[in-house]
């Protein structure tokens, strides 16, 4: 299907959207088993997923038709195996890109990528990288952003949605076209080498980029500040004049101060 709000080159010019399916990140990875080639920059959208999969072995739920659940792949076979946070960092560049001129300053992206308004999250991703040697063959990026849904679960406390945030309906496939078109924008610099200004430009819209405030390791909690993330995207928080430096499950931020 071929759309022309999708202005860029490659990313999103291959379109499927599929009714209803387990989780468009496993839809693409079958797809790439089959003889077929997939062209880069292919985008599987479902209105509707029933094992949607968050970071952290978690599930993702979204109402069905309500929000933005997609697939995109692409293969940048120029990225070295102990390089591959870069690719974390241009995607989440280009979600932010898309929403901030929707959304305005409130939008920061909380280390690894989620996309957060506030204190709350809108989104977030679930990059699964196919390695062939040291280099990444194929990297299936998965976004999931919330955009009309108006409800969530309760344990979702800390979630919210464009539509709770700017209290009106948005369209999902002009979202959708605007998140490829920047995706597609700082994967092309990443692709170009600029690596210092997609890693600059990453660490300056941080969430609690530092800032004083609490976190719990090793069972701990203890108030620390970012200060910044390691080229391999490991977290440096600093906490009584030591930095350290954590993983994704090695470290929770608190929000209640
Ligand atoms: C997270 O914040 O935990 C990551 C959420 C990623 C959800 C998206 S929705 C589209 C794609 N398919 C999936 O099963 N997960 C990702």
């Amino acid at each position: 299907m071929q759309n022309n709000i999708f202005s860029g080159l490659f990313v999103g010019q291959n379109l499927l959207t599929l009714k209803e399916v387990d989780s468009t990140n496993n839809f693409l990875k079958n797809l790439l088993t089959n003889s077929k080639p997939v062209p880069e920059g292919t985008v599987i959208m479902a209105e509707s997923q029933y094992a949607g999969r968050g970071q952290l072995n978690n599930k993702w739920h979204a109402e069905p038709g309500k929000n933005l659940t997609f697939s995109l792949l692409l293969q940048p076979h120029f990225l070295d195996v102990a390089n591959q946070f870069d690719l974390n960092r241009a995607i989440s560049m280009g979600v932010y890109d898309a929403l901030r001129p929707l959304l305005g300053e409130h939008l920061k992206i909380k280390w690894p990528n989620d996309i957060y308004y506030g204190d709350k999250k809108l989104g977030g991703m679930l990059i699964e990288n196919l390695l062939q040697g040291s280099r990444i063959k194929n990297s299936i990026v998965g976004i999931g952003i919330n955009i009309n849904q108006e409800k969530f679960p309760d344990e979702a406390v800390n979630a919210t949605s464009v539509k709770q945030i700017l209290q009106k309906e948005n369209n999902v496939t002009d979202i959708l076209a605007d998140i490829c078109n920047n995706i597609e924008a700082w994967y092309l610099k990443l692709k170009a080498g600029k690596v210092n200004v997609v890693r600059d430009t990453y660490l300056s819209r941080l969430y609690w980029f530092n800032e004083k405030k609490r976190f719990k390791a090793s069972d701990q909690e203890f108030t620390g500040i970012i200060a910044g993330v390691k080229d391999n995207g490991l977290l440096i928080v600093k906490h009584n004049d030591t930095e350290s430096t954590y993983n994704l499950k090695e470290i929770e931020f608190l929000n209640k101060q």
